[in-house]
């Protein structure tokens, strides 16, 4: 027997590095990249519907993002009734509190749970690995969502490899009202370097270091992203918050992703309060959140009979 719905939390994530290679032939740039699981969740239900009606989806929280096929948790869900050959007559609800096109891969999270809340639905019971695969197709950042934790990524950024980290970090977010486009990003960041020689990025040892112990001053001195330059170039709003953050205590702060989130790193909750309160009052800021890593990747977390 199948559960009649599916609910399925997955979280946000940061880049404590995101080192950007050459731009390949597919479109693509080679990186390596840290991901790190943040405790800002989206929740994504699956529904079962009638036979024949097909897919159908909503959006809770946010009226922006588009509610159709061109949603990569759509996509997502007709992937894998694809591949198991079942019919995917369901409604999915997207309950988002992740922000949106905002460097935190909040829509290839949706994606990431959607895979996950229909394999459960459908009591398919697909191997991780295959799941994985599966996600890469959708894009780059969604076997990540899956895996969740602390984790190295390679190619894309889909070939992941965790990291052993120690202990909670706790992280400031200053989210933009206006988000950023990835590709237009990486575009930002060819064009500023379309002078110089790209050497292959290799991973920080000194951010490997502050993980393996989880000092959090040692990772704040370690953050690095090859797209900072480009996101401040689309947004130079952004490098004065950065400043008023490292000003009011952060151990570290960088743009998150492709940006415009702006994350910063402190040594603990207290901290995280104190630098949330001060980034409100500099009035530079629109909306912050705090959130703690690592935390895991897609995960059911209700099912209905
Ligand atoms: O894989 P995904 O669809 O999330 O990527 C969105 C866009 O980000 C790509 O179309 C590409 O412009 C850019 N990108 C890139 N190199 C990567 C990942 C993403 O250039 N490794």
């Amino acid at each position: 027997m199948q559960p009649k719905s599916v609910t399925v939390r997955v979280p946000a994530k940061i880049n404590l590095q995101l080192g950007v290679g050459p731009l390949r032939s597919d479109g693509y740039h080679e990186l390596v990249t840290v991901f790190h699981a943040v405790s800002i969740y989206d929740e994504v239900t699956v529904e079962t519907t009638a036979a024949g009606t097909g897919l159908s989806l909503e959006m809770i929280g946010d009226t922006t993002v588009a509610a159709d096929a061109s949603n990569l948790a759509w996509r997502a869900a007709e992937l894998l009734a694809e591949a198991a050959g079942v019919d995917a007559d369901v409604h999915l609800r997207i309950h988002k509190r992740i922000p949106v096109a905002g460097g935190m891969a909040g829509g290839s999270a949706d994606a990431a749970a959607a895979l996950v809340a229909c394999d459960a639905l459908w009591r398919l019971g697909t191997p991780r690995e295959d799941l994985s695969r599966l996600a890469a197709t959708l894009g780059s950042d969604v076997p990540f969502a899956l895996h969740g934790g602390t984790a190295i990524g390679t190619g894309r950024g889909e070939q992941l490899m965790d990291v052993l980290a120690r202990g909670t970090l706790h992280w400031v977010l200053a989210v933009s009202d206006q988000g950023l486009s990835t590709p237009a990003v990486y575009g930002e960041c060819d064009r500023l370097r379309a002078d110089t020689i790209v050497a292959d990025p290799e991973v920080s040892e000194s951010l490997m270091h502050g993980l393996r112990s989880g000092d959090a001053r040692t990772i704040g001195l370690a953050l690095t992203n090859d797209l900072q330059d480009a996101a401040l170039s689309l947004r130079p709003d952004l490098a004065r918050i950065l400043q008023a953050g490292e000003e009011l205590g952060a151990l570290g702060g960088l743009v998150s992703g492709s940006g415009p989130t702006l994350a910063f790193i402190v040594a603990d909750e207290e901290r995280a309060l104190d630098l949330a309160v001060g980034l409100m009052s500099t009035g530079l800021v629109r909306s912050v959140k705090r959130a703690q890593g690592p935390v895991p990747g897609a995960r059911v977390i209700n099912e209905s009979w």
